[in-house]
């Protein structure tokens, strides 16, 4: 007796997990079961076979997917979900030309939503975080990252994480937190950044100790934090056990990539200035290249990060929305499948194994989202779309029918 069968699916899309992600060619192995069935009992997997196999099956409730496609939950590894505040008001200043870098420079973005989050109550906090997460969860994600990084300061930075710890237990999906006080200088510590480091690496003991995060992330850039700087106070997360992430060679080619691989960090991302060199270290190692295209998008560039490149060399793969109220507003994560059709000029196939199986590693998820199969948690989306390939081509709107986390609908 199963809870649940879904029956007629067009297309069951099914991820192919290994114990690391997949590199290169193997992206573009998309497995797609037709005329699939699949019984759910207890919020797992039970059992995957054909349509047909499912008419004398008994269940609780069945569904008819009426020929639609069926995948495993989508997952986001990079999003600054924990924030107050909005910059609306920077759209006429990057209108006017005036770089991202030199908007922080002059104290404005990052800095600004960083003033707007020491404000803030952990109530209004969590209030707006779970107004983005519910319209994440619509779009189709069931896992997600979700980053600290406007506090900059011990009680902001735990505050988020706090925030962070809250949604996990108010909402049915699953959230990797990560710290990231290495967000941005703060004003008073301009010219001291080590020291500055020194201050958020001493809240890694207490991080840990109170499980408010699984990974650290610096943002290693011009003018922020340099590649030694970065590599220092990664390492020193590392020896206390927290997996790694780099916002790595976003603007500038600094070698963040060649950091990222050299420290065995879980993710490299962003990766839009990474250089020849780096990319041929991420294709030698396992260290996931997370491309976020709604980024360059939103901050009008021209060039893109070399997914073509990284791909064909041999690379991992994984996108993200990077929701963030600065660089990249957006929650959908079915708007990054389009960017990376048509601006990484990514297949159909290797997205969906960047926005399921892929990102999954990319965050340490890769055994429990990211495909479905007996045993695991039944994590899935009903898209409202007649086959895979459709959801990248048909831009900007919500194919998402319904979503479902550990066989519970999470839009009833
Ligand atoms: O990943 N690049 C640094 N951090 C974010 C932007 C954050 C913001 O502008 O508020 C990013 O793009
Ligand atoms: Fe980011």
């Amino acid at each position: 007796m199963y809870d649940l069968i879904l029956y007629n699916i067009g297309q069951l899309i099914l991820p192919v997990f290994k114990d690391r992600p997949l590199k290169g060619k193997e992206m573009k192995e998309l497995p797609l079961k037709a005329n699939a069935a699949m019984g759910i009992i207890e919020g797992k997997v039970a059992w995957l076979g054909s349509s047909a196999e499912a008419e004398s099956f008994k269940a609780s409730v069945r569904i008819d997917i009426k020929g639609k496609v069926v995948s495993p939950g989508l997952v986001d590894p990079h999003t600054h979900l924990v924030f107050a505040g909005s910059r609306e008001h920077e759209l006429s200043l990057k209108q006017a030309g005036i770089p991202y870098l030199e908007i922080l420079a002059q104290g404005g973005g990052i800095l600004s939503t960083v003033s707007a989050t020491k404000n803030a109550s952990e109530e209004e906090l969590l209030e707006k975080a779970s107004f983005h997460l519910e319209r994440m969860i619509s779009f189709g994600v069931t896992t997600l990252e979700a980053k600290s990084g406007y506090g900059l300061d011990a009680d902001t930075e735990l505050k988020q994480l706090r925030v962070i710890q809250l949604l996990k237990e108010n909402y049915p999906v699953s959230i990797v937190p990560t710290f990231l006080g290495a967000h941005a200088v703060p004003p008073e510590w301009k010219g001291k950044e080590a020291l500055f480091l020194e201050e958020m690496s001493a809240l890694f003991d207490e991080i840990r100790e109170n499980r408010l995060a699984d990974f650290v992330d610096i943002f290693c850039e011009t003018g922020v934090f340099t590649i030694e700087q970065s590599r220092e106070y990664l390492q020193i997360a590392k020896d206390k056990g927290f997996g790694l992430k780099v916002h790595a060679d976003e603007i500038d080619p600094l070698g963040g990539a060649e950091l990222a691989v050299s420290l065995g960090a879980a993710s490299a991302d962003h990766l839009v200035a990474a250089s020849n060199e780096g990319i041929k270290r991420l294709a030698k190692n396992s260290t996931v290249a997370v491309l976020l295209p709604g980024t360059t998008f939103y901050l009008g560039k021209d060039q893109f990060a070399r997914a073509r490149k990284m791909i064909d060399e041999g690379a991992a793969v994984a996108l993200a929305t990077d929701f963030n109220p600065g660089s990249c507003v957006t929650e959908n994560l079915q708007m990054i499948m389009s960017l990376a059709a048509l601006k990484l000029k990514m297949s159909a196939e290797e997205i969906w194994n960047s926005v399921t199986i892929n990102a999954a590693h990319a965050i340490g998820k890769a055994k429990e989202a990211g495909t479905l199969d007996i045993g695991r948690s039944a994590d899935f989306v009903i898209w409202d779309v007649p086959n895979y390939q459709y959801i990248p081509y048909h831009f900007g709107v919500n194919h998402a029918q319904s979503v479902f986390h550990a066989g519970k609908n999470l839009w009833e």
